[in-house]
């Protein structure tokens, strides 16, 4: 089984930890679900998708279901959102892709990709990084691309296609085995990849196999597919393994008192003050289960509850916060002062982290083994030839959520330089987050910018519309702030872009919106504003709203031969022949 750094396998825990993970429960009915869409695979792609909330267990039933898939002789190919939590873009797919054709993870070159079509090997160099990056993209959001350069629309186009080959592959070489691929987290992989996986499961390859997925609910793909909620799991398994794994922790920890080692001795479990756990009265807090739903089902917990449940209280925690995040957030409060640290700087840096970074941002920690080890017996961290990483999605998102703001921005601020202060090779979506919160606006928005003119050049619409979002709520901010010498402007220019986005997105209520807004900063005239009028007339005449189309077009018009734009000029006098021409 070949897997992405973000979704290797969790097994290898210090002999000292509890004994965690929790045994596997409760899931036998997904299982058959998921072996009955593996079973469907005949001759075509089958689609799958597992939904459910953080911590419901997706990712572990995934594990579950294709370890046995590939104990059996199936390919299983795993693939994921990038460590570091930015959407960059086609990182999903590359380990798609490389997985799947048997590519080195630079994709290789035109030798490796054997009876890919002219399309594919398009794709291949574009996805890649292999191609010209982006370099026609279109000056003004109502004109067509120039003749000869890819459109948003070909790129996408020829992403699918790599895919499509990759696929293919994958299946001739796995005959007469099968080809699963997974894509864990799929609300959190970047648009330009989930539109290839979109692509290919609306206009699959002739290859038989399983593309099956996760995610959160309220995220929508865009597949169609079969869907399994997923929920947690009932209250009575849940105090069950609650109960056995204390217990089960406790009884080692009595056979050998004196090497407990990460698992720290608690009150409860101490064996000299006569106590067992076995009669250890440990229950749930009473709001920590979902209630009944309406439908009759019975309450539910996540497991994620219930491992952090085990570990609080093996830790001598008491009064556990029924809210999972709160639960989370008490282990982490509780942890030592630079072992807390060293997991900070490590939800910072992202789920690919190397001990030198980890030095560069705590330089004043002189030795890391000790504290990566406390941190890996508690189930924080996980180490791996790929890197450090925090142990789930939620563990990071909550170390970061509460570290202080200070802390925060000089952690992000010096995520981005080498030990020499050159700057890191990191990707463009990396740098933009580090940027932002390290409160460098300038450089945020510039990046946030560029971001967003690639994800649109890569027809990730959604991406495009993210960054800008983004972009736009920085500036704002920074109307207060005041470290940027015209956050008006700044904020007038990501509005037009944003309306822009949205425009092409085909959220054409949301765009006229925007966009009036913005107009409303444009002074009464300038080449900004002509810009902003330009975009409205767009946006107008795709709404069919011909007179109001014509009435911005003038006036943005009017405005650029004023400030003699004739760049603008010409681009506008475009757009309008354009709609004379239909
Ligand atoms: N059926 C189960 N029985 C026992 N333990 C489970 C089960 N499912 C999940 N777990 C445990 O619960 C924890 C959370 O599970 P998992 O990481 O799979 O959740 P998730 O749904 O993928 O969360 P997220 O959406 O945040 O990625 C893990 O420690 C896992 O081992
Ligand atoms: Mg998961």
């Amino acid at each position: 089984m070949r897997a992405a750094p973000a979704q290797a396998a969790r097994r290898d825990r210090a002999t000292s930890a509890p004994p965690l993970p929790l045994p596997f429960a409760a899931r036998e009915e997904d299982l058959a679900w998921l072996d009955a869409c593996l079973a469907e695979v005949e001759g075509s792609v089958v689609a799958a998708r597992i939904v459910g909330e953080h911590g419901v267990g997706k990712t572990r039933l995934l594990r579950e279901f294709l370890d046995v898939a590939a104990s059996r002789g199936d390919i299983v190919i795993q693939t994921g959102p990038d460590p570091w939590g930015a959407e960059v873009g086609y990182y999903a797919l590359r380990w798609a892709i490389a997985g799947l054709a048997e590519l080195p993870h630079d994709g290789g070159n035109a030798s490796n990709w054997n009876g890919a079509t002219p399309e594919a090997r398009r794709g291949l160099l574009e996805i890649f990084g292999k191609g010209d990056r982006a370099a026609d993209v279109r000056r003004h959001a109502w004109n067509k691309p120039a003749a000869g350069g890819l459109s948003p629309d070909d790129r996408r186009f020829i992403a699918a296609e790599a895919l499509r080959w990759a696929l293919s592959r994958a299946q001739q070489s796995a005959f007469p085995h099968r080809v699963l691929l997974a894509i864990d987290d799929l609300h959190a992989v970047d648009g330009a990849s989930r539109n290839a996986f979109a692509d290919v499961i609306a206009e699959p390859p002739l290859a038989a196999l399983l593309i099956v997925a996760s995610h959160t609910p309220g995220f929508e793909p865009g597949w169609g597919g079969a869907v399994r909620a997923l929920g947690g799991l009932p209250k009575d398994i849940a105090l069950s393994l609650l109960r056995s794994s204390v217990s089960l922790d406790h009884r080692a920890a009595r056979k050998t008192p004196q090497s407990t080692g990460g698992a720290r001795p608690s009150p409860r479990r101490d064996p000299s003050d006569g106590a067992t756990a076995d009669h250890v009265a440990l229950g749930l807090p009473p709001s920590a289960a979902t209630p009944a739903g309406l439908g009759g089902d019975a309450a539910t917990v996540p497991p994620l509850y219930i491992d952090q449940l085990v570990r609080y209280t093996l830790e001598g925690g008491s009064d556990p916060p029924a809210r999972m995040a709160d639960l989370v957030a008490a282990r982490i409060e509780r942890l030592p002062q630079d072992a807390r640290r060293t997991l900070q700087a490590l939800a910072v840096i992202g789920d690919a982290a190397d001990r030198a970074t980890l030095q560069r941002l705590l330089p004043d920690i002189r030795a890391f083994d000790e504290l990566l080890n406390k941190l890996a017996a508690a189930g924080m961290i996980e180490e791996h030839s790929s890197g450090i990483r925090t142990a789930h999605p939620l563990l990071r998102d909550v170390t970061l959520a509460t570290i202080p703001a200070g802390v925060r921005r000089d952690l992000h601020a010096k995520a981005t330089f080498d030990s020499a202060g050159d700057p890191l090779a990191l990707p463009l979506e990396v740098q933009a987050i580090h940027a932002y919160h390290a409160q460098n606006a300038f450089v945020a928005l510039m990046l946030l910018e560029q971001a967003a003119d690639r994800s649109a050049a890569r027809g990730d619409t959604a991406g495009s519309v993210l960054a800008l979002r983004r972009g736009l709520d920085l500036a704002r901010r920074e109307i207060f702030r005041g470290e940027l010498d015209d956050p008006v402007r700044a904020v007038l220019i990501f509005s037009r872009k944003l309306g822009e986005a949205l425009a092409r997105a085909g959220d054409l209520t949301d765009a006229d919106g925007v966009l009036r807004e913005a107009l409303d900063l444009a002074g009464p005239g300038g080449p900004d504003r002509a810009l902003v009028l330009g975009a409205l007339a767009h946006v107008a005449h795709q709404r069919e709203r011909t007179s109001e189309a014509s009435m911005y077009l003038r006036e943005a018009m009017d405005l650029a031969r004023q400030s003699a734009d004739s760049d603008v000029v010409q681009s506008l006098d475009k757009m309008r022949r354009e709609w004379m021409a239909r």
